[in-house]
């Protein structure tokens, strides 16, 4: 396999580019905003330069990276020659279920589709395509280029031969390949989402502020970031939007999400990425300054 197309350049999407291209995938990266791929591509360089920075990676790698990825913003032009396509597009079911019948019409036959979903399920996806045997999900971390896992998920009708060639290509990417099925929250966010929730109740009902949780997690338990700022880094929205996936799917109130993370949402309040969640984000700043008051 070395033609892989990836649909979408935001966050997931750049890192997903980023990492195929650099060990040796041809990559056509689409979006139909071009300005959005340009931003892409700049990406991209400024965390290759990281890598350069710290000696991991040559300037001429850098440079063979960048060379081996082209963008595109018609899909159908961009998965024409496609042996794997990986979508990550923003988490909006429709959307995906139109990109799935999309790419099912233009990719090649014996085309891979797999997508990067975070809670979306595989099956119902599949369900969008006349191949669901070869639908798959490959379930990144971020950032992509520092998160050794993927997750790989099996739809109701994957195919054994899908997913074995989907572990090896993850462990191509040099990552750590985990086989999972398709449940609400998979097992990433099964385990994650409630957590984060419950951090979010435990400010709710002050119990203790914001920098005092995250300490508590990042000192007691070693994890690199609080689950206050995890949930800012990954996205309010996307966070509640999981919860409220795994609370229909599974019936279940232990995963009803904190009204606290629903009254952010409401307000606008997504994380890094609007500015403000639990911390203020000032650009080039990496101070966490604390934002929610109670
Ligand atoms: N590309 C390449 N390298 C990057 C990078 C990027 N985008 N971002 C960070 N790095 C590298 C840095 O160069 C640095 O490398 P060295 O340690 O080798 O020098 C290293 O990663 C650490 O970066 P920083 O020093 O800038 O910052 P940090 O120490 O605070 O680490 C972090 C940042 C890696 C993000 C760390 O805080 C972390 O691991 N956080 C938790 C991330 C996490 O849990 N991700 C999963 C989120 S859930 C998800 O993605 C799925 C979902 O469905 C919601």
């Amino acid at each position: 396999m070395k033609n892989v197309t990836v649909i979408g350049s935001g966050t997931m999407g750049n890192g997903i580019a980023h990492v195929f291209a650099q060990n040796g995938f041809n990559v056509t990266l689409v979006d139909i905003s071009a300005p959005a791929l340009e931003k892409a591509l700049a990406t991209i360089s400024k965390n290759l330069d990281r890598q350069v920075a710290k000696g991991t990676l040559t300037e001429q790698d850098k440079q063979d990276t960048l060379g081996r990825i082209i963008t595109q913003t018609d899909l159908k032009t961009g998965v024409a020659a496609a042996e794997l396509v990986v979508e990550a597009a923003t988490e909006n079911i429709d959307l995906k279920l139109r990109i799935f019948a999309d790419m099912d019409t233009h990719a090649p036959e014996n085309a891979i589709l797999a997508t990067n979903t975070s809670s979306i399920s595989i099956t119902k996806i599949a369900a969008a395509t006349k191949r669901p045997q070869q639908v798959i999900g490959m379930h990144f971390m971020n950032p992509v280029p520092v998160m050794k896992l993927v997750e790989v998920i099996r739809g109701y009708a994957t195919s054994d031969e899908v997913c074995s060639t989907i572990m090896r290509v993850s462990a191509e990417l040099g990552k750590d390949p985990v086989e999972v099925n398709d449940y609400p929250g998979f097992v990433a966010n099964r385990i994650l989402m409630p957590m984060i929730n419950e951090a979010i109740y435990t400010l709710y009902e002050g119990v203790s502020g914001v920098a005092e949780i995250d300490t508590v997690m990042k000192l007691g338990m070693a994890h690199p970031m609080g689950p206050l700022q995890l949930a800012d880094f990954i996205g309010l929205d996307v966070c509640l939007s999981i919860l409220r996936v795994m609370y229909d799917g599974f019936g279940n109130p232990k995963y009803a999400p904190c009204p606290l993370l629903v009254n952010m949402v409401t307000a606008g309040k997504l994380g890094a990425k609007s500015g403000e969640g639990f911390y203020k984000y000032t650009p080039g700043s990496k101070e966490l300054v604390v934002a929610y008051k109670r």
